[in-house]
């Protein structure tokens, strides 16, 4: 199959010196598109900015705004089977990137933001793509009902679940626990290494597919 994969998180520039971020480190994303590309599938991997190496045998189109990752995936989708959003993209950006760096005034500073487009959330009306969709939900409280919500409103066949609020799993951690949300039942995948969960998620996902394209 060929697909595609983000990761990481974006980076939304204040000014020239200064951006707004989140703590995903983009383990999950890169375990997802190593573990893909090791089951011998072809795989895009679109990442904002991280620390990690690129997986071997992984084509690799780095970005740093949720505005770059939209475009990008707009681009890539539509000769994709499978698309799995792992990237924390942040909701919001500065209205404005001021050209020269903010010098400090007054005692309070007031930041105006505007909404980022919703990835994940135009694949299947605004891009029309017909592929297996894989969601991520990173929760803090009622993990299965968000993550089914999500399932819905976004239309994915699955959205891998976890609990943020849990210590030593999650953001930044080699670690994670999920549940996998699925249209008609859920299933926890207990606490594990990221590099061992990703192997089973894509297994799911190669099963959605083959249900998809036998449908
Ligand atoms: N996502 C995306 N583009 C965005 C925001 C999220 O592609 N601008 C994707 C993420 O990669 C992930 C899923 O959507 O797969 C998570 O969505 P999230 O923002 O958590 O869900 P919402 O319900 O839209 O937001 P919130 O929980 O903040 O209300």
């Amino acid at each position: 199959m060929k697909l595609l994969v983000t990761a990481g998180p974006t980076r939304e520039p204040l000014d020239p010196v200064r951006y707004l971020t989140n703590r995903s480190s983009g383990k999950m994303g890169y375990a997802m598109a190593d573990a893909l590309a090791r089951a011998g599938h072809s795989v895009l991997l679109v990442s904002g900015p991280t620390r990690l190496e690129v997986p071997d045998g992984v084509d690799f189109l780095p970005v740093e705004t949720a505005a770059e990752m939209f475009d990008a995936v707009r681009r890539h989708i539509g000769r994709m089977d499978a698309a799995v959003f792992a990237a924390a993209v942040a909701d919001y950006r500065p209205a404005a990137a001021a050209s020269q760096k903010i010098k400090k005034t007054g005692e309070t500073l007031v930041l105006e933001l505007v909404r980022n487009p919703d990835i994940l959330g135009s694949v299947r009306d605004e891009f029309g793509f017909n592929g297996t969709l894989v969601g991520f939900a990173a929760e803090t409280e009622n993990l299965e009902a968000n993550a089914r919500d999500k399932l819905q409103r976004k239309g994915c066949d699955l959205v891998v679940a976890n609990d943020v609020s849990k210590p030593g799993i999650g953001f930044d951690s080699d670690r994670n626990e999920v549940l996998l949300v699925f249209p008609a039942h859920s299933e926890v995948l207990p606490e594990d290494e990221k590099h061992h969960l990703a192997p089973r998620i894509v297994r799911e996902i190669e099963r959605l597919a083959a249900e998809r394209a036998s449908a």
